[in-house]
């Protein structure tokens, strides 16, 4: 048997170290080493039990093998099956982050609902809650009578036992990999060795049953799925299921996916009867909009392969603070920077002494370049005190020189518009030509569009110097 000792690993990042110290050098995280007692030889006992039986050769064969697509059990839920890439790959595992409250018990206990009334043998484990408290839920979600078998089991010893007892399931939740031990370990749950050895353990009872497995992991304050950092590259796919606890809607977003795109996004919205999928999230994004005030833009906007319009929210107010606040919710402060330095110096628009505060409504996050259009276009519009049209979307990325540059999937983008009614787009070059019956218009520069919003207001923006004084009189 190998030497047992002592090692130190620390909670965060799962660096080990021979000794204690306060701070962990590999990820820089105070406080974060923990003695592991036994631990030093887990991996090396566990292929050590491997190593004792004589392996066989594995079949060497070339790349383009006789292969089809994996196959896929869809879950009956389109918005979780849009985002695993058409459902979940048999004897795969999946691992779902999210913070606490957010309604992932709730998503998996309807997705195993759902694929269980479709006849499939499912499995929900539960290693947060008692059984009673997750029945109870399931009688509000009306997956009571679904046909899918609970467990409260947090040993994973247990549950494997359990699993290879039944009938084999088709798909094994477990909520949360943090609540899991194994004895393989010696570590206490939800150190990074144990939340390892019991994710190990798992997917292996998927790759060799065929079962689809998902893991449930919790995100710390920072928004990392906490300890399963290392449980990430171990599994074949990672969501992230997040949302601002103050509205109703939910978003699935892929991370990693070995088996298709990354990019796709799932939309639900928390009701009262559990979570309910939204076939078309523009309406929802747009549901609540003001359009009567300056600073407010529909951006066309792409997640995926799905237009999605939400409306991009600007406040651009005078200040006397020596350094004027910028204040960004759901999208890249360093990409308003540049928006905001491109308006300064390319179009003459003075915005050194304003506050500026920029918001995507509706708690959603946008991550594309295109948006810089409509940021730009909620900006002038607010700086100019001027409401834009409330019929128009906006789109295009812009350069550091002030040039509009065309951006992917125009065509999608305007029919999306053409469909939740809207009239015309301000697009970048070559993107009219797919404007689907709206009116289309081009802008090659963005002092383009600060004339089109403010024709008065900012006269002779092309010379580049501040106007502060045609300004003021839209100010006050
Ligand atoms: P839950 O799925 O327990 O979150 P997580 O597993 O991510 O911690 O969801 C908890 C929240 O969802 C809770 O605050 C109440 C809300 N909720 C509803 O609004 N409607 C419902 O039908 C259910 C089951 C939960
Ligand atoms: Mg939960």
């Amino acid at each position: 048997m190998a030497k047992r000792a002592s090692r130190f690993v620390c909670q965060s990042c799962g660096a080990v170290s021979s000794r204690w110290a306060g701070k962990c050098d590999a990820c820089g995280a105070w406080n974060t080493i923990v003695e592991e007692i036994g631990t030093a030889n887990i991996l090396a006992e566990a292929t050590g039990k491997i190593a004792k039986i004589k392996g066989k050769r594995a079949n060497l064969v070339s790349l383009d093998g006789d292969v089809e697509d994996a196959p896929r059990l869809e879950t009956g839920i389109g918005e979780f099956d849009r985002v695993t890439g058409g459902g979940l790959v048999p004897g795969s595992a999946l691992l779902i982050g999210g913070d606490p409250g957010i309604g992932k018990s709730t998503l998996l206990l309807q997705v195993a609902a759902t694929l269980s009334r479709s006849g499939a043998p499912v499995v929900y484990v539960t290693g947060e809650e008692a059984s009673a408290q997750v029945q109870m839920r399931a009688k509000r979600l009306g997956a009571a009578g679904s046909g899918v078998a609970l467990a409260a089991e947090t040993s994973v010893e247990d549950i494997l036992e359990t699993l290879q007892s039944t009938t084999p399931p088709a798909l094994v939740v477990i909520d949360s990999i943090q609540t899991l031990h194994t004895s393989i370990a010696e570590a206490s749950p939800g150190t990074v060795t144990q939340v390892r050895a019991s994710a190990q353990a798992l997917i292996r009872y998927a790759k060799r049953s065929g079962a689809a497995v998902i893991l449930v992991g919790h995100v710390t304050k920072d928004g990392q799925l906490a300890g399963p950092r290392v449980v990430e590259h171990m599994v074949d796919a990672v969501l992230t299921f997040e949302g601002d606890p103050s509205h109703a809607f939910r978003l699935l977003r892929g991370v990693k996916n070995r088996f298709g795109p990354t990019d796709e996004l799932g939309v639900f919205e928390m009701t009262a009867g559990g979570l309910a999928e939204v076939a078309n999230p523009s309406e929802l994004f747009l549901g609540e909009r003001d359009i009567a005030s300056p600073g407010a833009a529909v951006f066309a906007g792409m997640e995926g392969t799905r237009p999605l319009l939400v409306e991009i929210q600007a406040l651009v107010a005078p200040t006397r603070l020596g350094t004027p606040r910028r204040a960004v919710i759901g999208w890249d402060s360093a990409r308003l920077a540049m928006v905001l330095a491109v308006l300064e110096a390319r179009c003459g628009l003075a915005l050194s002494s304003h506050d500026i505060y920029l918001a995507v409504a509706g708690g959603m996050r946008i991550t594309e370049p295109a948006a810089d259009m409509a940021v730009a276009a909620a900006l002038i519009s607010s700086r100019a005190g001027v409401a834009l049209p409330a019929d128009i979307v906006y789109f295009g990325e812009i350069s550091l020189s002030g040039r509009v540059r065309p951006v992917p999937h125009a065509g999608g983008r305007l029919k999306e518009a053409a469909k939740l009614g809207f009239l015309g787009a301000v697009v970048p070059p070559q993107g009219a030509a797919e404007a689907a019956g709206l009116a289309a218009r081009e802008v090659a520069m963005l002092h383009e569009l600060v004339h089109r919003i403010a024709p008065d207001g900012m006269p002779n923006e092309q010379d580049g110097a501040p106007h502060r004084a045609a300004l003021s009189g839209a100010e006050t």
